[in-house]
């Protein structure tokens, strides 16, 4: 059996708690499909009468991600190459329980197609306006590029400065590791100003 250990790998940990948001057949949000691991997660967790929306910018990510679900067998996903700014565009305002946004570059692709700091803060506000009240929106950052560090920082003022009688904002960081592990941001929309779940 498979060893469980979350804190030791920062994604499983933050697409974990993102799952525990996600019902059967609820809307759901991939920001960064990229090669498609998460977009797999969440569709498994939406469920056949669910729907992903999966972003990126790529057609390398799309491609990806598009193979990885036919493997999968998944069909309850919208494949999109357009940026997570558009995002409004296609999902609802207030119909979402969770969005995810995976920063940086896309593993084994082309590092200098990277997430930036002003389309990042931009997507998020646009996220954040999908979500329904008690959705989760998860954002796994890396500060081990330049783009990134910069990116992070600015994505960490937007969070601090979000309105805390509408939003909770928790934020985890490994301490001890050398090889600039990814951090998790989460932020929760309350319901009424009431903490959700
Ligand atoms: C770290 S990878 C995502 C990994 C992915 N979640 C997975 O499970 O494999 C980041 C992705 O963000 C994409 N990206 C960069 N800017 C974007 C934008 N404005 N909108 C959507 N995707 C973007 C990149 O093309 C890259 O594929």
């Amino acid at each position: 059996m498979e060893e469980i250990n979350l804190i030791t790998r920062t994604t499983g940990l933050a697409m974990s708690v993102t799952l525990s948001y996600i019902d059967k057949g609820d809307t759901v949000i991939d920001a960064t499909c990229g090669a498609g691991q998460d977009t797999v997660a969440l569709a498994n967790a939406a469920g056949r009468d669910g729907c992903v929306y999966a972003f990126d910018i790529q057609e390398e990510a799309i491609r990806r991600t598009k193979d990885r679900l036919r493997e999968n067998g998944l069909s309850n996903v919208r494949v999109l190459k357009e940026s997570f700014t558009s995002v409004n565009d296609f999902v609802p305002e207030g119909s979402a329980s969770a969005a995810v946004f995976n920063l940086g570059y896309l593993p084994g692709g082309d590092h200098s197609i990277t997430t930036t700091a002003d389309e990042t803060l931009e997507g998020l506000a646009c996220a954040l306006r999908t979500l329904r009240p008690g959705g989760i929106l998860t954002v796994v950052m890396y500060d081990g590029h330049d783009e990134g560090r910069t990116e992070k920082q600015r994505v960490m003022e937007w969070a601090k400065a979000l309105d805390p009688k509408q939003y909770h904002a928790a934020y985890v960081n490994m301490l001890n590791q050398r090889s600039d592990p990814p951090e998790i941001l989460w932020i929760t929309k309350k319901k009424n100003g009431v903490r959700p779940r």
